[in-house]
């Protein structure tokens, strides 16, 4: 399997902060993408269906007022987006 088997095409990183971290991660592609680019094993192999059934992969993101839950296959990345809590499952897969 390639890259270019897994991701949409990109040309360049963006910058998105998880929990605290900063990440450059390829835009063009779902949060569940962008973390598994993080970390290939974890995310592949992790509990998650991709396609908007199981929730494991909510996030939450800063919004003005409150935190904003979204699941992580199904919301596109844009730059500087602020994930400040993730699911149990991504905290397993992504946060080490
Ligand atoms: S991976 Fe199952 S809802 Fe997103």
């Amino acid at each position: 399997m390639t890259e270019s088997d897994i991701f949409e095409p990109f040309e360049r990183l963006v910058e998105i902060e998880i929990t605290g971290k900063r990440r450059e991660v390829p835009e063009n592609n779902t949060l569940l993408r962008c973390f598994q680019y993080l970390s290939i094993d974890t995310i592949s192999y992790g509990d998650f269906c991709w396609n908007g059934d199981c929730a494991n992969c909510r996030i939450w993101l800063e919004d003005t007022a409150q935190e904003k839950p979204i699941l992580a296959c199904r919301t596109k990345v844009r730059e500087r987006m602020k994930i400040v809590r993730v699911s149990e499952e991504l905290k397993l897969s992504i946060i080490r």
